[in-house]
């Protein structure tokens, strides 16, 4: 049984086929990178017109590297929300287009739920399991018990981590997209040289909140004069605010295990989903406190962690697979909480 899944919901232009067996017979990912750059940040309507211009371009090619026709799917998924809503539409009206065209089920797949199932389908995890998600739109602690069945432990009350890490990598010059570009500096820095706080540390419940830690970051860019904003400042700056979301996210995470250790059986994994999850300082961090905490952790590979159409085919499968679909009258939604 084959799934087609298509991702247009941010910058990347993303369509893939996957088996029910768990084989990914193609990933396109096409990311918008020379159309944002100049603007420093994803500009809602280049997005989507960017999308618009190349998507069936992208589907084309997963088709032909999938070796399989239209008529041959069991089936056309699409990221319905929550996103940029002009790309969403562009995503949804092709997916309808092809599941019409081919008399094939349509399912609009939430997008933070593409993100939260990658692991069963790179790692065949099994329910119920602990995840943090953490994406440029979202930062969550949640037990994952079933397909649709999510319980939210924690949430950022403010900024997403991605969001921190692009404002941060963009205030001190290092461009979009900013992650990667922090992630990259931060290599040769020195997490110890600025204090920075760690919001939320010790606090009893699971939630986040990362607008501080930007606002430091951002003071102590502006305090230091323009000849001391050299690359080893910029690096030891990324390394500092790297180490404090590390610590942030190692607290939060150790309260989230232990609330769900009250209701978990024993021997259930950690997860880690979503873009901000390919950062190798904090996939290790984690690695260690899931260790520490005597439970195993689950990352899926880096491509697999950032946006793409493998990840809606396969939540759109499993959604298949228990008889769900969607009508062609589905309406895109900005706002879309799991
Ligand atoms: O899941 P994703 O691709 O798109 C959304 O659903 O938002 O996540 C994108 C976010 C961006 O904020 C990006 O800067 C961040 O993930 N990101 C990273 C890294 N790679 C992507 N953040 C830190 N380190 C990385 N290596
Ligand atoms: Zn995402």
């Amino acid at each position: 049984m084959l799934v087609l899944g298509i991702e247009t919901s941010c910058d990347e232009t993303a369509a893939a086929v996957v088996s029910d067996d768990r084989r990914i017979l193609s990933d396109v990912v096409r990311a918008q990178i020379e159309e944002h750059r100049p603007w420093g940040g994803v500009v809602p309507e280049v997005a989507a017109r960017a999308h618009l211009q190349v998507l069936d371009h992208v589907v084309a090619r997963a088709m032909a590297e999938a070796g399989t026709e239209f008529s041959q799917l069991a089936a056309v998924a699409v990221t319905g929300g929550p996103g940029l809503i002009g790309g969403v539409i562009v995503g949804v009206m092709t997916a309808k287009a092809i599941a019409a065209v081919h008399s094939l089920p349509f399912l609009a797949v939430n997008h933070l739920e593409g993100h939260a199932l990658t692991a069963r389908l790179t790692d065949r995890v099994a329910f119920p399991y602990l995840l943090l998600l953490m994406s440029g739109g979202h930062c969550q602690l949640l037990i994952v018990d079933g397909v649709g069945r999510y319980q939210r432990l924690g949430t950022t009350i403010d900024d997403a981590l991605g969001e921190a890490f692009d404002k941060a990598a963009k205030l001190m010059g290092l461009g979009y997209p900013g992650g990667p570009a922090l992630e990259q500096a931060a290599l040769r820095g020195d997490p110890r040289r600025f204090a920075l706080p760690r919001p939320m540390l010790g606090r009893p419940d699971c939630h986040f909140s990362f607008s501080g830690l930007k606002t430091a970051v951002k003071l102590a860019w502006e305090r230091l004069p323009a000849e001391a904003r050299s690359p080893q400042a910029v690096a030891d700056l990324a390394a500092s605010f790297q180490a404090a979301a590390a610590d942030v996210l190692a607290d939060r995470v150790v309260r989230a295990i232990h609330r769900f250790r009250q209701c978990a059986p024993e021997g259930r994994p950690l997860v880690i989903a979503g873009g901000v999850a390919a950062n190798q300082v904090l996939r290790s961090r984690l690695a260690r406190v899931a260790e520490g905490e005597g439970m195993s952790l689950v990352a899926p590979p880096l491509r697999l962690c950032t946006d793409n159409g493998a990840m809606i085919a396969w939540a759109g499968l499993e959604r298949l697979q228990l008889g769900l679909s969607d009508g062609l009258d589905f309406a895109p939604r900005p706002r879309w909480p799991l």
